[in-house]
């Protein structure tokens, strides 16, 4: 990454803290990181180190504390984004995965691959591109099947598709293959790195360093801030 071009998404200087009742709990104290376009980075750390709390802001499903730091998403703060601006860059430009899936049991595979598109920032198209992506992705027969009739690599690869749906330039996956066996989870691994080989930036957190490898890039999440660990080679 050359440090003269501007970063895709970019943390600066992060920090969050829980309140716990009168209990104040700080987890990201100072958290940087920058997103080049296409890049895929790993993030490392323990249990409760703050990984998922720096996904959440990094997507916008949660907002760090006031008057420190922020997040920049094409170099424009998004706490200055107007509330379109803002639904537009939680549901179009960042897709979001998890460890549970979290697919709505009662609509079919092809219904929660639109889900995002339901909404008033949505690309038109929705319907075919869901299609594509769920064909591409080995499910092109089981579209109008429940989640509760899939596997959980099957789940996970609804719920890969989903977060494509919109065309996201970045996508936000957190522990994807933490509740899959190890052959399960490669599948979803190499799936990501298709993605990735057709220009979508990745930041994935994992436990696993192994898993954290197939990155571009390693960074671990230590005392509430980001170190760089390795950058791989290839
Ligand atoms: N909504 C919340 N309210 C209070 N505390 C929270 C909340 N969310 C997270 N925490 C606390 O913040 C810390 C970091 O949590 P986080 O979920 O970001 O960790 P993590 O690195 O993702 O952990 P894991 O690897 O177990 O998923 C933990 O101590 C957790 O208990
Ligand atoms: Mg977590």
């Amino acid at each position: 990454m050359s440090s003269d071009t501007t970063p895709l998404l970019a943390a600066d200087d992060l920090h969050k803290t829980y309140r716990l009742g009168q209990v104040d709990v700080p987890v990201l104290k100072g958290a940087s990181l920058h997103v080049s376009e296409g890049e895929w980075v790993a993030v490392l750390g323990s249990s409760g180190s703050g990984k998922s709390t720096l996904l959440h802001l990094l997507g916008d499903l949660d907002t760090p504390d006031a008057g420190q730091g922020g997040i920049r998403f094409r170099n424009r703060p998004i706490d200055e984004h107007s509330r379109r601006e803002r639904n537009t860059y939680r549901n179009r430009s960042i897709g979001f995965v998890f460890q549970f899936y979290h697919l709505l049991p009662e609509l079919t595979v092809l219904e929660n691959a639109l889900l995002p598109t339901l909404v008033a920032t949505s690309l038109p198209g929705a319907r075919d591109r869901a299609g594509d992506l769920l064909e591409r992705f080995g499910l092109g027969h089981r579209l109008d099947h429940r989640p509760r009739e899939l596997s959980g690599g099957e789940r996970q690869r609804v719920a890969i598709a989903r977060a494509l749906v919109n065309k996201p330039e970045v996508l936000l996956a957190d522990e994807p293959t933490g509740n899959l066996d190890e052959q399960t989870g490669g599948e979803i691994l190499e799936l990501l790195q298709q993605e990735h080989r057709r220009g979508l930036a990745i930041v994935m957190v994992t436990h696993d360093r192994s898993i954290a490898d197939m990155a571009d890039r390693v960074v671990e999440l230590h005392h509430g801030q980001v170190e760089t660990t390795s950058v791989v080679s290839r």
